[in-house]
């Protein structure tokens, strides 16, 4: 039996089948290994609203609890976008000071100490409770839970309805996204604004990096599929904005339906969306092409590699990488260990690929002869760091938008 659109109900259509996969973010100790939970990571789009979802989710308290270990403020650059994104909602959305702001997907309150340190009324949604201790220390209001429309009435009760909502990265993480959109609908003000970021569907596509295809992402928004699930509840998008983070991610701005006039992007996008086929489903039987010729393209550079008997560290257990890892089959035998500069994850085991997690200070000793870059998304900040590795001989690997040795 075919699944139903998580959206419209419409049957789904399957695109890409990723194989049995752990969840990404489940780094794990040795003793750990024998009792690991995989789950069927597959990709399907919807011929009626366009979403393109996947097909199974592991349950939500499974993915987001105590121990979750992604950290926002693990990149300096991805701390100053969101400084830049707060003084911008600062100076256009915030009518007077006694204005109220909900973030969900809070983590570490990279984002949200910035209302908080600029005395602005705020509240945090996060139910990862460890990175919500970790906002809580940045001075930011927190309430450990997952955002719903029970949640939200719960904070329209207490605190009354929100100027401006925020959701970074954290959209298409949920999969009940009726529930979540209606309670931005319940939450916002008349003239209030939600504003979202999450990676793109088409720069997914442009580049076939289908390492953005993980259990924490439910969806892969377009602007066309997001606003067929904005539409029953009387949201639309009223701007759109392209960013470079996390590998290519779009800013929606949303509001009530008839409260804002949309800009004059919104329509270009809309148009731009459909000249490059998000509505075909041969663009996805395309991408699925281009995957596994990515796939075959990595583990040939990693076989020629090994037999040269050239060392390869990884850099960066970004969640992606476990995608990457598992859908190529890349054990130890090719890449000896990841580096990354997240404490929790470090001591540990990549999820289902087992590379131990090593500290950044393990990169330069010694320099391997390659670096394999799981953290893509951050190339130019990790490439200007690592200067030195360049300098000593030590080359990258870079597999979006293709396999290559940098440089
Ligand atoms: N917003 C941060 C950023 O962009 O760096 C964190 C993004 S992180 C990938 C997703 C966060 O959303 C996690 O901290 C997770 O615990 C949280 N989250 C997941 N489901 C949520 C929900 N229903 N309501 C609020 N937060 C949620
Ligand atoms: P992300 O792509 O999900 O943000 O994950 C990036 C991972 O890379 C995260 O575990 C932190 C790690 N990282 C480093 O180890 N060094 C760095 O300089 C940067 C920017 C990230």
């Amino acid at each position: 039996m075919g699944k139903n659109c998580l959206i419209c109900g419409f049957p789904i259509e399957p695109f890409l089948d990723l194989g049995p996969m752990p969840k990404a973010n489940a780094f794990l100790s040795e003793e750990e290994f024998a009792g690991e939970i995989f789950f069927d990571l597959k990709a399907a789009f919807c011929p009626s609203c366009k979403m393109v979802q996947l097909l199974d989710q592991p349950a939500r308290e499974s993915m987001f609890h105590d121990g979750y270990p992604f950290l926002s403020g693990s990149s300096s650059h991805m701390a100053s976008h969101f400084q830049s994104l707060a003084r911008d909602v600062l100076e256009h959305f915030i009518p007077d000071p006694t204005a109220f702001v909900v973030e969900i997907g809070t983590n570490d309150g990279t984002l949200l100490k910035h209302f908080s340190e600029a005395g602005i009324r705020h509240l945090g949604i996060e139910p990862s409770a460890g990175v919500a201790r970790a906002a809580q220390e940045h001075g930011v209001q927190v309430h450990s839970g997952f955002f719903d429309e029970a949640l939200a009435l719960h904070i329209v009760r207490d605190s009354g309805p929100a100027d401006v909502f925020l959701a970074a990265n954290v959209m298409c993480h949920i999969s009940y996204l009726h529930s979540a959109l209606e309670g931005i609908r319940i939450l916002l003000k008349t003239k209030g604004v939600a504003i979202f970021e999450d990676p793109y569907l088409c720069d997914m596509l442009r580049q076939t990096s289908y390492d953005q295809i993980y259990d924490e992402h439910a969806f892969v928004f377009s602007l066309t599929s997001l606003q067929n699930a904005l539409q029953p509840h009387g949201l639309r998008v009223i701007d759109v904005n392209p960013q470079q983070t996390h590998g290519g991610s779009m800013r929606y701005t949303v509001a009530r339906e008839g409260e804002h006039v949309p800009s004059k992007g919104v329509e270009k996008l809309f148009a731009a969306e459909k000249k490059s086929g998000v509505a075909d489903f041969s663009t996805y039987e395309k991408f699925r092409i281009r995957c596994g010729k990515s796939k075959k393209d990595l583990v040939r550079l990693l076989t020629d590699l090994k037999q040269k008997r050239k060392r390869v560290l990884g850099y960066g257990a970004a969640s992606k990488s476990t995608t990457v890892l598992n859908f190529c089959g890349i054990g130890r035998e090719f890449v000896e260990a990841i580096c990354d500069s997240t404490p929790a994850k470090q001591g540990k085991f990549s999820p289902g690929a087992h590379l131990p997690i090593v500290p950044s200070r393990a990169f330069r000793a010694p320099y391997p002869d390659f670096a394999l870059l799981f953290a893509w998304n951050h190339a130019k900040e990790i490439l200007e760091k690592e200067k030195e590795f360049t300098a000593q001989g030590g080359k990258w690997i870079a597999y979006v938008p293709e396999v290559k040795i940098l440089g």
